[in-house]
């Protein structure tokens, strides 16, 4: 028999509603700074603050959404509001300005194009089929979403790969320093980066420790967004194409 709990059986049912309604509508924060970043509003608010008019003007923005997306974007604390002048709060000019050191926006920007849409199927990724293959009926009624991603395909066109580039730079400067926290360099002269895409680790670790001599093995649609100070690979002795990852070839011997 199910056991049923009334709210009034729980110590503060409303704040209780309230911490699960805000779980359910999380990803309208998330989708407000995605939105941000793709319109290019925190690199057009580093140049000087601006009204909404300007912001709208600038960016191609409808008035009546917009309004209430900067106003969202100053509750969230990304944007300060001052006499009708909208501007970057410090984080937001730290991270969230293209072309800051530790800029942020380039996995933002991959996860509103990508990782978002992914998400929207995690029902149906973990549903297993019935047996006889029948299709199973949607507990809360409905079509599941569907989508169908092809990340093999981000792979066929430049700009997809350096979006992709951009989404792995805001994760693997922090990679590189646990490296070098986690591992006795000194031990070793040589080594291989494996899916290194750009080759930034490489290249802090070849600049940090200056005894180590290392390589990049990543498909050969990356190399056009190689990190400049890397030679090009020599040509490798085994496919760098993408069936690597489901088949048992060997790695490339490396240039060093
Ligand atoms: C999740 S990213 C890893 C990020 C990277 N280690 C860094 O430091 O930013 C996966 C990487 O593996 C690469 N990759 C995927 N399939 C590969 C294959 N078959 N052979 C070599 N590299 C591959 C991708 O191009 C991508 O750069």
């Amino acid at each position: 028999m199910t056991t049923v709990t009334t709210p009034t059986q729980i110590a503060d049912p409303a704040s209780a509603a309230r911490t699960l309604l805000r779980l359910n509508t999380a990803y309208f924060q998330s989708k407000v700074l995605q939105s941000a970043v793709e319109l290019g509003l925190f690199a057009l608010l580093a140049e000087r603050p601006a009204t909404a008019e300007t912001v709208f003007e600038r960016l191609g923005v409808h008035a009546r959404p917009g309004a209430d997306f900067l106003d969202a974007l100053v509750g969230l604390g990304l944007l300060e509001r001052t006499d009708g002048l909208y501007s970057n709060r410090p984080d937001a000019a730290a991270f969230l300005v293209p072309g800051a050191p530790g800029y942020l926006g380039g996995s933002i920007a991959q996860h509103a194009r990508r990782h978002y849409r992914s998400w929207a199927s995690l029902t149906d990724v973990l549903r297993k089929e019935p047996a006889g293959g029948e299709s199973r009926p949607h507990p809360a009624g409905g079509e599941p979403a569907k989508v169908q991603l092809d990340f093999h395909k981000d792979f066929e066109n430049l700009d997809n790969v350096r979006r992709l580039m951009g989404h792995m730079d805001v994760f693997n400067t922090f990679v590189a320093h646990e490296l070098d926290r986690c591992v006795d360099w000194p031990r070793h002269r040589t080594f291989l980066d494996v899916g290194g895409a750009r080759g930034n680790v490489a290249a802090h670790l070849v600049r940090t420790h200056g005894h180590l001599r290392g390589g990049v093995f990543d498909l050969p649609a990356v190399r056009p967004c190689s990190t400049s100070t890397w030679r090009p690979w020599a040509r490798p002795r085994t496919s760098t194409s993408r069936r690597a990852t489901s088949s048992p070839t060997r790695c490339p011997s490396p240039t060093w």
